[in-house]
């Protein structure tokens, strides 16, 4: 087939091991990118290596004092509870060059965006979309959704970050909610006691930000069809007004069926990638959550070769990682039988908002 976008993959194999310590991702960097090796899309992609961001690169977006706290923090035991260094985001080895490659890669990833050497970039290794300028939060240290986006926002007048994980993206919604320029929309569970409890339909952005931010709420086991509808019907409506000239996708697969986040019950997210693939804009795609190490893999494998326009074959080729896959050994992703709470009534109700939102929008962005 015609690879018609120039793709490009950030990947190397000290930032990879890296990764696969995180406590929560233990392994998944290293079992992703070997899913993509074995059905060879690695070679249908420029490979762009680490490189170690530097103080002005890591301090895009975080606070100096947090990250020099983060780079000399070499021990487990350095807890530290101004900086949320503690409990779900503990200390790790090797913390300090894991955020030098990840804030590295944040901004090599826009960079060669904004210098036109690709017209997608994959990262996913990325998508922190928890982290605050000074506080670690949620399994993230390093907020790199917002380091990529104020490097891509230095070139392009308007920026759309479409997140996707099961979780709120409140770090990033936090970052921009007073601007007119970063457009945030995200798909996530809401529910009283799911994390991080923000991200109600209520938050709009404030400011001249103000019908910038969306939030589309969901409850437990929304199905695939369901969540496809309302993706297309508001991914739709935000390429029409706001017109974004890059779009950055946090693609966390947290939301799929068997993720142990027990959130949603999606099979597959490579079509969010489908819209966004007909536009004429570029396109940072990001990784997130995803705690089912082989779905995960199984997930942004599909993704990417949605991106290099390759059907895979459904068996998983033999390599490194393949017992992982069983008992199917196959690409599919199924649903299971957990409860889905998201009745017609719930899904009206979003669509009402969401022709509210984009009244609002047009009144308060197009009109003034
Ligand atoms: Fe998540």
């Amino acid at each position: 087939m015609v690879i018609d976008k120039r793709v490009a993959y950030i990947y190397s194999q000290r930032y990879n091991s890296l990764v696969d310590q995180l406590p929560q991702n233990i392994n998944r960097a290293s079992i992703v990118h070997g899913l993509i090796q074995a059905y060879s899309l690695d070679q249908k992609m420029q490979i762009i290596g680490h490189q170690h961001g530097s103080m002005e690169d890591l301090c895009t977006f975080h606070d100096p004092d947090y990250v020099e706290y983060l780079l000399k923090c070499e021990q487990e035991d350095d807890f530290n509870e101004e900086y949320g260094l503690q409990d779900d985001c503990p200390p790790v080895e090797n913390m300090g060059e894991y955020i030098q490659l990840l804030g590295g890669a944040s901004i090599q990833a826009a960079g060669n965006i904004v210098e036109n050497k690709c017209d997608i970039c994959i990262h996913w290794n990325g998508g922190r979309h928890h982290a605050q300028m000074a506080e670690a939060s949620g399994f993230c240290y390093f907020n790199d959704v917002v380091t990529s986006a104020l490097r891509l926002r230095s070139h392009f007048k308007r920026v759309l970050i479409i997140d996707i994980d099961a979780h709120h993206g409140d770090g990033t919604q936090d970052a921009f909610y007073y601007s007119d320029s970063v457009f945030c929309v995200s798909f996530h569970r809401f529910e009283p006691g799911f994390f991080p409890s923000t991200g109600s339909m209520q938050e709009i952005g404030a400011g001249k930000g103000k019908f910038c931010n969306l939030n589309i709420p969901l409850k437990e086991g929304l199905t695939q069809k369901q969540y496809q509808n309302i993706y297309d019907h508001v991914i739709s409506e935000c390429l029409n007004n706001f017109s974004p000239d890059c779009v950055i996708l946090v693609a966390g697969a947290d939301g799929l069926a068997n993720d142990p986040a027990r959130s949603l019950n999606l099979t597959d997210l490579s079509f969010a990638l489908d819209l966004l693939l007909q536009q004429n804009v570029p396109l940072l795609l990001l990784g997130a959550g995803g705690y089912n190490n082989a779905n995960t893999a199984r997930c942004w494998t599909l993704m990417t070769a949605r991106c290099l326009k390759e059907t895979l074959c459904e068996q998983i080729p033999y390599h490194g990682y393949y017992s992982l896959y069983q008992p199917s050994y196959e690409l599919s992703i199924h649903a299971n039988h957990m409860k889905n709470s998201n009745t017609d009534e719930d899904i009206q109700c979003l669509r009402n908002h969401i022709e509210q939102f984009f009244c609002g929008y047009k009144e308060f962005h197009v009109r003034k």
